[in-house]
């Protein structure tokens, strides 16, 4: 999760995510030296001294710095692509978890076992245990087997919510009347938070999601407990 002063991104949990993390360094970097370059140009324009009476037309540099750029574009683009239908494969999926979006609160399915769903609350500020995380933590927690591909399914009650855990690298929305599908992968166990990510009224930032990440055992342990 993110802490005090964590402007970048968080660590990741996912292979998706580290995959992400890595394209985003890699955009940066493009950027850092477009920024210089440009940067010492512009800068050096004031100083140089440079005068043709009779320059009207240079073809071949705006030829260059035409097509400079575009070819600067492309190794951004590629990896891009790659990233995002990377994002979009579902790689048969072990659990499929359904989480709906409500004002202002998710409720989840697990449609694989009988009769698994629940509600889950954000904990008010004023119940939360010493060790609890404010506008964080959650009465009712999603549990779910590490090492494992998971499948969720994201859809809303009312109006658009957006389901989105930073470190998982993930973040679909839920839109009413439709079904959105997304996957993930968690390598390690832990607890990952998340938030809304749709701007969906009054207590849009109320409506945090908390993902117990477990040892497969566990998790078949917590199934059948609950399953009745
Ligand atoms: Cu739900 Cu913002």
């Amino acid at each position: 999760m993110s802490t005090w002063a964590n402007l970048g991104l968080q660590d990741s949990a996912s292979p998706l995510m580290e995959q992400l993390i890595f394209f985003h360094d890699h955009a940066l970097l493009i950027l850092v030296m477009i920024t210089v370059l440009v940067g010492y140009l512009m800068f050096m324009l004031f100083f140089n001294s440079y005068i043709n009476r009779f320059l009207l037309h240079g073809q071949l540099i705006e030829m260059i710095w035409t097509i400079l750029p575009a070819i600067i574009l492309l190794f951004i683009a590629f990896p891009s692509l790659r990233l995002l239908y990377l994002l979009d494969e579902i790689n048969e999926p072990s659990v499929t978890l359904k989480s709906i979006g409500h004002q202002w609160y998710w409720s989840y399915e697990y449609s694989d076992f009988n009769d698994i769903e629940f509600d889950s609350y954000m904990i008010p500020t004023n119940e939360l245990e010493n060790d609890g995380f404010r506008l964080l933590d959650v009465d009712n927690r999603i549990v779910l087997p590490m090492n494992s591909q998971i499948r969720i399914l994201v859809t809303a009650a009312d109006v658009i919510h957006s389901w989105t855990i930073p470190a998982l690298g993930v973040k679909v929305d839920g839109t009413p009347g439709r079904l959105n599908q997304t996957n993930f992968f968690m390598n390690r166990p832990g607890l990952f938070y998340g938030q809304c990510s749709e701007i969906c009224g009054a207590n849009h930032s109320f409506m945090p999601i908390v993902i117990e990440s477990v040892p497969v055992n566990y998790f078949i342990k917590w199934i059948s407990k609950n399953m009745n």
